[in-house]
């Protein structure tokens, strides 16, 4: 299987003036093609940390990311937003839907910042990912009118809406009931092997964690051995 993402020797210091935490020491990953990994562990151990240095939100303090081949910790913001735009998809624990815009209007966005989508063909693909994900009824609804479960239904389309390699989730289930966060986790996993996209998903449900072909367990940092 290919290699999407390979991380090498991460290191995260967070330095704040006289406050210094290094919160990840010495990480490796590698993510292939079509994966389900399920990263857990307890809060403040680093996960979200990670997330963002492996999507290249953040750069580490030392240790490389490399996606598709490519080393982001070379790149300026420009080429490793458009390495995002092209490769990464994101779902966040709070949405971050933009609360002024409708939902196909925030699904079609990561094609619009594309430049080269013209906007008819984007809203077509964001309808067409809405009503996969059973949004077909509120495709001019805006975030604050929908509930919990259909905000992270419109947050996995526009994840899923330029077919990246991989996407990146962090607890994309984690303000939901059980059962609506069961639904979505099926959903998602549905799509992401219908579109053979990776996933890497942080969650503090081990059920769901359970459902992923690699559960990775982060502790002070370090990946630690899993125990079931
Ligand atoms: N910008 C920052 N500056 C300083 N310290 C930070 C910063 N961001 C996070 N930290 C610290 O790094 C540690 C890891 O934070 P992180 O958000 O990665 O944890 P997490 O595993 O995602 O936790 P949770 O499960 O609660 O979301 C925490 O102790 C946090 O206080
Ligand atoms: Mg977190």
């Amino acid at each position: 299987m290919s290699e999407i993402l390979v991380a090498k020797n991460i290191n995260k210091i967070y330095d704040e003036g006289s406050i210094r935490t290094q919160v990840l020491t010495g990480l490796d990953l590698t993510v292939r093609a079509g994966e389900r990994i399920a990263i857990v562990g307890t809060s403040g151990s680093g996960k979200s940390t990670l997330l963002h240095l492996l999507g290249g939100l953040d750069v580490p303090t030392s240790g490389e990311v490399w996606l598709h081949g490519q080393c982001l910790n070379q790149m300026n913001e420009t080429e490793r937003g458009n390495m995002r735009n092209q490769h990464l998809g994101f779902i966040y624990q709070f949405h971050h839907l933009l609360p002024e815009f409708t939902a196909i209007e925030n699904v079609a966005m990561p094609l619009l910042l594309r430049k080269d989508v013209p906007i008819k063909q984007a809203r077509h693909e964001a309808v067409a990912l809405l009503e996969r994900v059973g949004l077909g009824h509120r495709l001019e609804h805006r975030p604050g009118e929908l509930s919990g479960g259909e905000r992270q239904r419109v947050a996995i389309a526009r994840a899923l809406v330029t077919k990246p390699s991989l996407v990146l989730a962090d607890e994309p289930t984690g303000n939901l009931d059980y059962d609506n966060a069961q639904s979505i986790f099926t959903l998602l996993a549905e799509l992401q092997d219908t579109m053979q996209t990776a996933l890497l998903m942080v969650t503090h449900d081990r059920s769901l964690a359970a459902m992923a072909d690699r559960q990775m367990l982060l502790k002070n940092g370090k990946w630690e051995d899993f125990l079931d």
